[in-house]
């Protein structure tokens, strides 16, 4: 079905389409596997576009009849659309087309989710539904009818009218087609409503299948919580009368923005205490943020062509950072952001999968949706705000709003609202769209004659998309401390640009400690070892401290593997140290004790020239937390109880906070007790987050079989808490039984393969357990392969996702590499394989 020599598109190459489109009006009449969609759509020769080739997407779509004008016309079909002879005027084209959404297991266009018909047109799902012009650019006002025998028929924009077996939707403001949406079923709405600040009533719903109304409440007050802070922060206001949120079981992604009918996956917006752990209530409530406040980046502002796909993204992900700063904890939002960053962002920047945050070519758009585009490109306008100030950020932005309302933008657009509103040359600060590679920062520093200075030198790796690396714009936020503690320097933004560059500071009485690179203000590597400890003990940055504890951690987990060095002591009572500061947020504290990814550990055996050894990481991971254990022995017990909260359960920061470090203290207790106190919680858990945990800690503990059992028969029922049982098990699983355990799953009855979010659960967890994904015997790489085999012709996009777990793949021995090898040629050998799946193999295989 698929090319078999798959196409690149190129960036370059951009040229509008030919004809404008004025209005759509679409009629569905639902049926199963015969669904009709008819569709009326005015076009007009567009005066900025010189190829007038009628041209319209059209994907696995049954013609019945086409007409322009009224008058029936023939066109010329293709696997991937339509051709057609049209009037060099205005002029109405209709067209009526058979689709099968019970057949569609891909989940993208209109498809079959338990019995609930729903959409996923971003990026290219559009063409699946019926013909048209599926690209960004094209923007118009949408009218829907719905015919189906369904309690609830929803479409975009506001209700017009509705009856027995019958809806009618307008969506009023110009749109692509990518945020078209339509959801039909017997659905039960959990309703509030919202004023805005221009006192327009909104009706807001969130739409769930029937026993999961219990699970509505948090979402819609993150939602209200959203609606309220865009209004604060950014002057920016709700413009339809309703807001409508659905939940689906099967859903490739968290969650999608349509016009005023945000689809979401399950996972991403059903909560209760029992069900949900905090995690997944912090995830949930930045989620619904995001996707509202695309409503603004992304909808109304919108992308000129997928190139510009961080132009929505990177800007919607850095807005909903700032929400859940303000809502939370500041340091502890950018410091969970940072690991995921290094975790995701980092490994893709320094791999064959290395793109820029605009890329400039692609063979499947869904493959570009990354943690390049997604979270460094929230970096980049991080830095963008830290570089021109909080007052500047504001007026461009505003500029922006304004300028660009109703458009297909781009990031020159972007750029240029800034270079306007704050006078500032910014084609050096471009590179950061344009070239791929983490930067690495190396610092030297001197002191004379009461002046103390700080050299940088830059370098960017080069990658398969950026030969030659220029320098970058990097905003360096440093701070001095003195010897004995005292902060002889507040926080400056140093901004480098050079290759190599000198910052003087003088009048200063002793030479003092650099606190370099504060709250990450860029997303670099930093080649620098100063005294570790003491910043850990006086930093007054405290994402700096938290990365001061973090390099002393990274520094004697590579000396024990390297070397068989005995645990840091210097970490080991710096970390008791603040385990047990009371003066400290728990959450904070909590991940103070945390430790380097194994993976990333594995990256930086092999920058510094080491094979990884992924059992002596997983080693010297457990004789590190062993050590901090025994260290703390005494003082666990108190310091647990301290963290156990008498109110009723609520999962705000305050309280999560001191799960989280409940949770943190309740493993080193294990590896005092052998799950004596774990079992106790287990028992007596009456949330998630404590009941997941003390069941993550009896599996470690190895005696976790009875209350797998018990957890199993309790939560059957429940799909999302059954994803978790599914990937527990694997998560906890020691290294040579991770793929074993992965496979006796896979043979578990409710093992439904075809849901996303089971086959992550499960599946995911093995890509993601590193020294079991890579055990010796190959069992991993094999286990993942099949399944990726397996998968790829039923849902290409999440396998391709997927595919990314052999990026790392070059780092390892001979013997490791050579059985990933011939895994990729497998998969790549595979008969059909699909464009996603090919291009992510080829990519990685060529590294
Ligand atoms: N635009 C969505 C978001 O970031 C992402 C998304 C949801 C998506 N579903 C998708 C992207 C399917 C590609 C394919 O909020
Ligand atoms: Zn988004």
């Amino acid at each position: 079905m698929r090319d078999a020599s798959p196409q690149t598109i190129y960036l370059e190459d951009y040229t509008p389409f030919g004809y404008t489109v004025q209005e759509v009006h679409l009629t569905f009449d639902l049926a199963p596997s015969a669904t009709r969609v008819t569709s009326r759509i005015r076009f007009a020769p567009n005066p900025q576009a010189t190829d007038k080739t009628f041209f319209l997407h059209g994907e696995n779509l049954s013609l019945i009849s086409a007409k322009i004008d009224g008058e029936p016309v023939t066109p010329t079909l293709s696997e991937d659309g339509l051709t057609c002879d049209v009037p060099n005027m205005p002029f109405v084209w209709e067209a009526e087309v058979q689709i099968d959404p019970a057949a569609n297991t891909a989940l993208e266009g209109l498809y079959l989710s338990n019995g609930m018909y729903c959409t996923q047109c971003e990026a290219e799902g559009f063409r699946k539904i019926t013909y048209y012009p599926d690209r960004p650019d094209v923007m118009s006002t949408f009218t829907v009818r719905i015919n189906g025998p369904h309690a609830t028929l929803l479409s975009n924009g506001n209700p017009v009218a509705s009856g027995e077996g019958w809806a009618e939707w307008h969506d009023p403001w110009p749109k692509p087609a990518y945020l078209f949406a339509l959801v039909a079923g017997e659905l039960i709405a959990h309703r509030d409503t919202f004023t805005t600040m221009e006192g327009r009533k909104v009706d807001l719903a969130l739409y769930v299948r029937p026993g999961d109304e219990g699970k509505c409440a948090f979402g819609m007050q993150a939602l209200k919580d959203s609606m309220k802070w865009d209004e604060d922060v950014y002057g920016r206001a709700y413009d339809l009368d309703v807001f409508n949120i659905v939940a689906v079981d099967d859903f490739n992604m968290g969650a999608m923005e349509n016009k005023g009918l945000n689809i979401f996956n399950a996972s991403a917006v059903l909560a209760s205490p029992e069900t949900s752990t905090d995690t997944n209530f912090e995830r949930i409530e930045a989620i619904i943020a995001h996707e509202y406040f695309h409503n603004w980046t992304g909808n109304r502002i919108t992308c000129r062509d997928w190139f510009q796909l961080c132009l929505k993204e990177g800007l919607t992900v850095f807005r909903d950072s700032q929400f859940t700063a303000d809502m939370r904890s500041e340091p502890v939002k950018r410091i969970s952001d940072v690991i995921d960053l290094r975790g995701r962002q980092f490994p893709e920047d320094q791999g064959p999968l290395a793109h820029p945050v605009r890329p400039e070519s692609f063979q499947e758009i869904n493959n570009f949706y990354t943690a390049t585009v997604y979270e460094k490109g929230a970096e980049v306008i991080r830095m963008l705000k830290t570089l021109v100030g909080d007052a500047a950020y504001a007026k461009a932005l505003d500029l922006y709003f304004d300028r660009h309302d109703g458009q297909a933008c781009t990031i020159e657009d972007w750029l240029a609202v800034f270079a306007e509103a704050t006078g500032r040359d910014l084609a050096q600060f471009k590179r950061w769209y344009s070239q791929a590679g983490t930067p690495r920062v190396a610092v030297s520093d001197s002191f004379e004659n009461g002046t103390y200075a700080l050299n940088f030198t830059q370098s960017t790796p080069p990658s398969a998309t950026t030969a030659d690396p220029q320098p970058q714009v990097i905003p360096m936020a440093v701070g001095l401390i003195g010897p004995n503690g005292d902060e002889v320097m507040p926080t400056q933004v140093l901004e480098l640009t050079q290759t190599s560059q000198t910052f003087s500071f003088p009048g200063l009485a002793a030479k003092p400690v650099p606190s370099i690179l504060r709250g990450f203000s860029a997303p670099i590597v930093l080649d620098h070892t100063p005294d570790h400890a003491f910043l850990l003990a006086h930093d007054t940055d405290p994402f700096n401290r938290w990365e001061a504890a973090r390099n002393l951690a990274r520094a004697s987990l590579m000396a024990t593997i390297v070397k068989g060095a005995a645990p840091d002591q210097a970490w080991l009572s710096g970390i008791e140290k603040v385990l047990l500061d009371d003066s400290l947020d728990p959450a904070y504290r909590a991940l103070m004790a945390g430790l380097p990814g194994q993976s990333e550990l594995a990256a930086e055996m092999h920058r510094s020239g080491h094979t990884p050894d992924p059992d002596a990481i997983w080693v010297a991971v457990n004789a590190l937390k062993q050590a901090l254990s025994d260290r703390m022995r005494d003082g666990l017990s108190a310091l647990y109880a301290a963290q156990q909260v008498s109110a009723p359960y609520a999962p705000d920061a305050t309280q999560s906070g001191m799960r989280a470090l409940g949770n943190t203290v309740l493993s080193l207790i294990t590896r005092q007790d052998g799950g004596d106190q774990a079992q106790v919680q287990y028992d007596t858990a009456d949330n998630m987050t404590q009941q997941l945990s003390a069941l993550a800690n009896l599996i470690r503990a190895g005696r976790g079989d009875a209350a797998l059992a018990q957890f199993e028969a309790q939560w059957k029922d429940d799909r999302l808490v059954m994803d978790k049982w599914f990937g527990l098990q694997v998560i906890e699983a020691k290294p040579d039984d991770a793929a074993d355990t992965a496979k006796a799953l896979t043979r578990h009855a409710a093992f439904n393969w075809k849901n996303p979010n089971r086959f992550r659960a499960t599946l995911g967890a093995l890509a993601g357990h590193h020294a079991g994904f890579h055990a010796k015997d190959g069992s991993g790489y094999t286990m993942l392969a099949d399944w990726l085999i397996t998968l790829d012709p039923v849902n290409p996009q999440t396998t391709a996702r997927m595919c990314s777990a052999f990026q790392t793949w070059r780092r390892y021995d001979a013997i490791r590499q050579s059985m990933i090898g011939k895994e990729l040629d497998r998969i790549a050998a595979t008969p059909n394989l699909s464009r996603d799946t090919t291009e992510m193999i080829t990519r990685i295989r060529e590294a």
